[in-house]
């Protein structure tokens, strides 16, 4: 793809397919349900790049649960901007609640342990994170991760709700993004 400044954005094969994941997925599902059973739970995405292993993941989770949103952002373009914004709230209250957080991907630690933070101080029963991927070797911040679907080297991936500038979010698979100067 052709992108505005003379650069080619290019997507390898999938890192991921589409089959993987959703064996992935399962796993984490049975998991979790075995985990939570006989508890309700609140489970929460984090937009927008969770909203596909959300939606996935909540089908095959086997209790009974309310679902919610936070939409927040750290990045700018491949880097961490190292600042969190929140640009939507939750709409329920958590307090006293079982909150499953459900995340794409772990990178810096930012984004997440900001969410946590912010979540706790809310007084939840308990908070446990999901996340599909998890970028170990690039963490600054430390934060502890209940169910992991992956641990995957320092590359920037697209795909399955992860995107490079909003885009390629709709891939049902996840692949290496490159960035290279047309000559
Ligand atoms: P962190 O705050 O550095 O842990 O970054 C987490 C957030 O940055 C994730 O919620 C993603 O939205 C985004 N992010 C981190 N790594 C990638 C990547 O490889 N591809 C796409 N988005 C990423
Ligand atoms: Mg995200």
């Amino acid at each position: 793809m052709l992108h505005q400044t003379g650069k080619a954005m290019i997507i390898g094969k999938p890192f991921l397919t589409s089959r993987q994941i959703q064996n992935k997925v399962k796993e984490l599902a049975n998991r979790i349900s075995d985990d939570y059973e006989g508890k309700d739970i609140i489970a929460i995405g984090i937009l927008k790049g969770a909203f596909m292993f959300f939606s996935d993941l909540v089908k095959l989770i086997q209790v009974p649960m309310d679902i919610d949103f936070i939409v927040a952002s750290s990045y700018v373009k491949t880097q961490s901007a190292g600042e969190m914004e929140i640009h939507a709230d939750l709409r329920e209250d958590i307090r006293g609640r079982h909150v499953l957080l459900i995340e794409d991907i772990v990178d810096t630690g930012i984004t997440l342990n900001f969410i946590n933070k912010l979540l706790l101080e809310r007084s939840p029963a308990s908070l446990k994170i999901c996340t599909l991927l998890d970028k170990r070797s690039c963490r600054q911040i430390d934060t502890d991760l209940d169910y992991v679907g992956y641990q995957i080297p320092d590359h920037y991936v697209v795909g399955y709700g992860l995107d490079y500038e909003n885009k390629f979010r709709n891939l049902p698979y996840i692949a290496v993004f490159k960035e290279e100067n047309i000559k």
